[in-house]
C-alpha cells in the first residue's frame, strides 16, 4: 500500500519552505535597509549642495545689501541655486514660470528656501517642517539669512522612483531565481539523506517476505548507518534461527519416525502371523513405545528448559547439596556398570545460588547418566566443587570413551549424538547436553566440554553464587 505523501517530499517541501521563509525574510530587511539607506544618500547629497549654495548667496546678498532683490523673483531664485554646470535659463524667451532646472532629479529647488536674519520666509519652499536643516547664510561675520532644506520623507521623484523600481524588480527576479535553487538542492538533499532509509524499507520489506539473505549497504557512520547494521544483524539472526527450526523439525520428525516405523513394522508382522505373539514380542513393542515416550518427554523438558520459560521456580538453594543427593540416587546404577563414583566436594559447606532445584537435579542427573552410559566398565567418574568468591565450578571427569576434538564444540546441540552412540541401544537422542545448557544458562552460568586428564570428557560448570560461601 503506497503512503502519500512520502517521506521524502515532506523532507523536499520542509527544506524548502525553510529557505523561502529565509530568502522572503531577507529580501524584505534587504528591502527596508535599501529604502533607507537610499534616502540617507539622497539627503546626504543634498547637504552637500546646500554646503555650496550658501557662498554663492551670501556673496550675492553683500552684491545687494539685502533680499529684496529675490522677493518674488523666483526666476532669479532658481538661477542662483541652479546645480553646477546646468545651464541658466534666465534668459530662455517665452518662459513666464521657469520650471526646476532638468537634472535637479531628487527636487532639491523645490524644497529649499531662503530665510532672512529674522527667519522669515524671503522665497522658496513655503512649507517649512520642523525637521527642516538650516545652515546660516554669513556676511562679514554676521548672519544675514538662512538657507532651509526640508529632507526626504520618500523616494518621489521619478529617476529616484525609477531605480527604486528597477531595484523592485531584480530582487523579485534574484528571489525567483533563489527559489529555484532552493527548491534543486533541498529535492537533492531529500534524496540524499533518504537514500539509506529507502534501501533499508525495501530490505525489510524482502525481509517480510523470507528473503533472509537480504543485506543493506552501511554506508555511514551515524543513527542511519547504526539502523542498516542492526538490520543486517536483524536479517543474519533471523535466516540462523529459520535455519535451526527447520533443522530442529527435521530431526523431531526423524527421531519421531524412527521407532514408529520399527512399531508398525513389528505390529505388522504380528498381524500377518509372521511372527507369533509371545509375551516376548510385546515386550519389544513396549520398548519401542517406552523409547518414543523418552523422546517426547525429552523434547517437552528442551521447550520447559529454554531460557526465559516459565517453569523455574527459583529459590535459595544449596547446589552442593543438590549435587550430593544426585550422585547418591546414581551410586546404584554405577555399581551395576563396574564404574567408580569418586566425589570431591567440601564437606560441610553450602554453596548457596538463586536456583531452581529441580532443574538442578536434571541438570546433574542427566551429566551423572552420560558418564554411567559413555564410560567403559572399570572406570571412574570423578566430581570436584571449587569455591570461589562470586561463583562455584563443578567439574566432571570420566574415563575412556572420550569424544573427538572436533565433535567437543556440537555436543551440546540438539539431537547431537556422538558416533559409538548411534545405536538406540546405548544412546539416547542426544537431548540431553542441550537440556543441560539451558538450565545453566537459565540460571546465569556457563557450560564447556573438554577432554579429561584421565582419558574420557570433562563437563565444566560454573554458576554464580548468591551471596558468597558459606560454612
Ligand atoms: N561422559 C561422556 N563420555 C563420552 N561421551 C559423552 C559423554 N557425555 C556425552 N557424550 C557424547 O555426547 C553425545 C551427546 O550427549 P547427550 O547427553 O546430549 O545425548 P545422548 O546422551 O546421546 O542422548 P540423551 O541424553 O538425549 O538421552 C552423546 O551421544 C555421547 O556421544
Ligand atoms: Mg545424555
Amino acid at each position: 500500500m503506497p503512503i502519500r505523501p512520502g517521506i521524502t517530499s515532506k523532507l523536499f517541501f520542509a527544506i524548502l519552505l525553510t529557505c523561502v521563509v529565509i530568502a522572503l525574510a531577507m529580501a524584505a530587511a534587504m528591502r527596508t535597509s535599501f529604502n533607507q539607506g537610499f534616502l540617507g544618500y539622497l539627503n546626504e547629497q543634498e547637504e552637500q549642495r546646500l554646503e555650496t549654495l550658501r557662498p554663492t548667496l551670501a556673496s550675492a546678498y553683500a552684491q545687494h545689501g539685502n533680499w529684496d532683490f529675490l522677493r518674488h523673483n523666483p526666476r532669479r531664485w532658481f538661477s542662483l541655486i541652479r546645480p553646477p554646470g546646468m545651464p541658466a535659463s534666465e534668459g530662455s524667451p517665452g518662459r513666464q514660470r521657469p520650471a526646476p532646472p532638468e537634472s535637479d532629479l531628487t527636487g532639491l529647488s523645490l524644497r529649499v528656501s531662503l530665510l532672512d536674519a529674522q527667519k522669515n520666509l524671503v522665497i522658496g519652499n513655503p512649507r517649512l517642517s520642523p525637521d527642516a536643516k538650516l545652515k546660516t547664510i554669513e556676511v562679514d561675520g554676521q548672519t544675514v539669512g538662512w538657507v532651509a532644506l526640508v529632507p526626504f520623507q520618500q523616494v518621489s521623484t521619478g529617476a529616484a522612483l525609477r531605480f527604486q523600481a528597477q531595484q523592485l524588480k531584480s530582487s523579485y527576479l534574484i528571489g525567483g531565481i533563489a527559489i529555484l535553487l532552493a527548491a534543486l538542492v533541498a529535492w537533492l538533499l531529500a534524496r540524499m539523506f533518504l537514500a539509506p532509509l529507502r534501501h533499508i524499507a525495501a530490505a525489510t520489506h524482502r525481509l517480510t517476505t523470507g528473503d533472509y539473505a537480504t543485506r543493506v549497504e552501511v554506508a555511514s557512520r551515524d543513527e542511519l548507518g547504526q539502523l542498516a547494521e542492526d538490520f543486517n544483524h536483524l536479517a543474519l539472526t533471523l535466516g540462523k534461527n529459520e535455519k535451526l527450526r527447520r533443522a530442529f523439525m527435521a530431526d523431531v520428525s526423524h527421531e519421531l519416525r524412527t521407532p514408529l516405523a520399527v512399531l508398525k513394522g513389528e505390529l505388522e508382522a504380528l498381524q500377518d502371523g509372521v511372527r507369533p505373539l509371545t509375551p516376548a514380542a510385546i515386550l519389544s513393542l513396549q520398548s519401542e513405545v517406552a523409547t518414543l515416550g523418552k523422546l517426547i518427554d525429552d523434547l517437552y523438558e528442551l521447550s520447559l528448559s529454554d531460557a526465559g520459560a516459565l517453569s523455574y521456580r527459583k529459590s535459595q538453594t544449596d547446589i552442593l547439596d543438590v549435587l550430593r543427593m544426585a550422585a547418591d540416587a546414581f551410586r546404584e546404577r554405577f555399581a551395576q556398570r563396574e564404574i567408580a563414583l569418586e566425589m570431591d566436594i567440601p564437606t560441610r559447606q553450602a554453596a548457596f545460588c538463586h536456583a531452581d532445584p529441580d532443574r538442578l537435579r536434571q541438570l546433574f542427573a542427566n551429566l551423572l547418566e552420560n558418564a554411567a552410559r559413555y564410560t567403559d566398565a572399570g572406570g571412574k567418574l570423578v566430581i570436584t566443587a571449587a569455591l570461589e568468591q562470586r561463583t562455584i565450578k563443578l567439574e566432571f571427569q570420566d574415563t575412556k570413551p572420550g569424544v573427538p576434538d572436533d565433535m567437543l564444540p556440537h555436543l551440546f546441540e540438539r539431537f547431537f549424538r556422538g558416533e559409538q552412540s548411534r545405536s538406540r541401544s546405548t544412546g539416547g537422542a542426544g537431548l540431553g547436553l542441550a537440556i543441560c545448557r539451558n538450565i545453566v544458562e537459565s540460571h546465569q552460568g556457563t557450560i564447556a566440554a573438554s577432554a579429561s586428564p584421565l582419558g574420557g570428557l570433562r563437563i565444566t560448570v560454573t554458576l554464580p553464587l548468591a551471596n558468597g560461601v558459606t560454612s
